[in-house]
């Protein structure tokens, strides 16, 4: 712990930004994988004809603040004053809570259980820890909140977008962050923007040999643990509905006259 309250601190004091700098702030489990892929794709497509997504997993090719700093995916409070006057972009994908909770739930299961066949943590627990806000980089709310706002302050440095979106909409979402990346410099046709979405698509970096077998050269954790289903309601395979309707009213309460719905 102390490791990473002093790691942050030398973030906070020492970090400088570029203004062409791009930070990506997802709460874990919301999808920031895809985030990652999506952005390397739309920056990168033209100069990647060897496609190094086939080779190492997103994680492992968009540098993370975690490398230098222990200081990941921080909530915009945490972030270090040049971040905000830097004029560096901010893109966050939010998602929606009870679907992170339950993403969140079958990645710590698969990391922390020591036997495949040893018990998951109980879910109930899970949802407890989950509306107290003790979880890992919790609390989820205000973490969400904080560039929500942000945003809104601040358009063309802070881009908003959500999982959902993504998948009911994925050409629009994806043009609006090339507009957002490129400065508003995009005139990508049908055919780029397909490209983008088709090589970052889950399908095919979960069935990519890199992520069926290889581990993160980051921190040691097998690839594969960080592709699922990638659905939008997933949550209904594990919460009853008495849990689904705890979150949802500490959702409505949380996210009470801030404009977000999620
Ligand atoms: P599920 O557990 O609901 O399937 P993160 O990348 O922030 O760790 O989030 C992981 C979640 O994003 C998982 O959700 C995972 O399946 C999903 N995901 C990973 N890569 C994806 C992609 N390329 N497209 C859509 N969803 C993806």
């Amino acid at each position: 712990m102390e490791e990473y309250l002093e790691s942050m601190a030398a973030f906070r004091s020492e970090f400088q930004p570029r203004n062409d700098d791009i930070l990506l702030t997802s709460f874990p489990k919301t999808g920031t994988t895809w985030l990652m892929a999506l952005c390397h794709n739309i920056l990168n497509l033209e100069e990647d004809e060897e496609d190094i997504l086939t080779e190492k997993n997103p994680h492992d090719v968009v540098p993370t603040l975690d490398g230098a700093y222990l200081a990941d995916q921080l909530p915009y409070s945490c972030l270090p004053e040049a971040v905000r006057n830097s004029g560096c972009k901010l893109v966050h994908l939010a998602r929606n809570p009870k679907d992170t909770l339950v993403s969140m739930w079958h990645f710590y299961n698969k990391i922390l259980r020591r036997e495949p066949m040893s018990s998951p943590f109980p879910i109930e627990r899970a949802v407890e820890s989950f509306c107290s806000g003790v979880i890992p980089w919790g609390p989820f709310y205000e973490h969400v909140v904080g560039y929500w706002e942000e945003s809104r302050k601040r358009p063309d440095e802070v881009l908003f977008l959500k999982y959902e979106e993504l998948c009911r909409d994925p050409k629009d979402q994806v043009r609006k962050l090339a507009s957002f990346l490129k400065n508003g410099d995009n005139d990508d046709d049908d055919d780029v923007v397909e490209k983008v979405l088709q090589r970052s698509s889950l399908g095919r970096l979960k069935e990519l040999e890199v992520n069926k077998n290889g581990v993160l050269e980051i921190v040691p954790i097998p690839n594969a643990h960080f592709f699922r289903k990638g659905t939008v309601g997933d949550w209904k395979s594990c919460l009853t509905p008495q849990m689904a309707k705890r979150i949802d009213h500490l959702t409505q309460f949380k996210l009470r006259g801030t404009g977000l719905s999620l």
